[in-house]
């Protein structure tokens, strides 16, 4: 029987590319995102589209009684939904931060409270839940982005501890640089934030950093995680870890092999001085 399986963020990017690549290979496959538009691709190769936004606890507790009471399981839940909120803390008022909070780590973890006594009914189940390689380095101005993807990383490790013994295994993602809409949004914030900031020399090498990016994509295609998401869904027994894309490796390793101080000279001959 084929394995059902509930995304987020699947309106563009990452999600949106692996929603219909799993689709197209006959997964039963559950896109869900504000832009319900956006998702008509996920439709057409077979699949299904829904309306959700992560912070409203309702949509999330209707989207998952829809799905169980039609395919009566969950098989896969891969939490993907999230932004970049870019800019210098200083910047950056609580109420905004706390909204980065409230899509990338809040609502992940209450699609995961949803879905998981239906796993743990069956006593089967996997949760893949994006991270980043961003939950491992930092990059200026990205106090608030960072903090939410080294908290997913603690959180889902956890997690993995609690419900190992109940069958579902939870598996991060860690994405590099992928090309996506990803940072639009994150240069849209960064210019938002950084109107008469003190920090104007830092934010507009970034500014100018992410434009050239925009213009000439660096990064590799989504379809490198919807190959590797594949892979997590079709394993035995996932791994905990899943690096994949544009730079990850290579970020980690100079953090992880020289430290610090070497990862920060590394930042600024990427052009990233303040
Ligand atoms: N691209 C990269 O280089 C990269 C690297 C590392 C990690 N990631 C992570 O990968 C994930 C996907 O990003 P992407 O690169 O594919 O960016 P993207 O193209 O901007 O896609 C982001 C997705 O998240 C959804 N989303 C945002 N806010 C939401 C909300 N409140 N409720 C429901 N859905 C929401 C968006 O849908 P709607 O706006 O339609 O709701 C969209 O489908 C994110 O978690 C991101 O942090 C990306």
């Amino acid at each position: 029987m084929s394995k059902v399986i509930l995304i987020t963020g699947a309106s563009s990017g990452i999600g949106l590319e692996t929603a219909v690549y799993l689709a197209k290979k006959k997964f039963i496959v559950y896109g869900c995102s504000r832009r319900l538009d956006r998702m008509q691709p996920i439709i057409s190769a077979g699949g299904f589209a829904l309306k959700l936004d992560v912070t409203n606890e309702n949509e999330i507790i209707n989207i998952v009684e829809h799905v169980i009471k039609i395919e009566k399981k969950i098989d896969v839940l891969w939490n993907n939904a999230g932004f970049g909120l870019w800019g210098a803390v200083e910047d950056i008022s609580i109420d905004r931060a706390k909204y980065q909070f409230d899509v990338n780590l809040f609502g992940l973890a209450r699609m995961t409270k949803e879905v998981l006594p239906h796993m743990r009914k069956k006593n089967s189940g996997l949760i893949i839940n994006t991270s980043s390689v961003g939950g491992k380095i930092y990059t200026p101005l990205g106090s608030w982005y960072h903090s939410t993807k080294h908290a997913i990383e603690g959180w889902s490790d956890c997690l993995g501890f609690e419900v190992k013994k109940f069958g579902i295994n939870i598996s991060l993602l860690q994405p590099g640089m992928i090309v996506s809409e990803f940072g639009n949004i994150m240069l849209e914030n960064l210019e938002k934030n950084s109107k008469k900031s003190p920090y104007h020399k830092l934010n507009q090498a970034m500014i100018r950093g992410l434009k050239k990016n925009i213009q000439n994509p660096i990064g590799s295609h989504p379809i490198v995680v919807a190959k590797c998401v594949e892979k997590i869904i079709l394993s035995k027994n996932p791994k905990k870890r899943y690096l994949v894309g544009y730079g990850a490796r290579l970020m980690l390793f100079v953090r992880g092999f020289f430290g610090d101080r070497i990862f920060e000279l590394f930042l600024k001959a990427a052009g990233l001085k303040g």
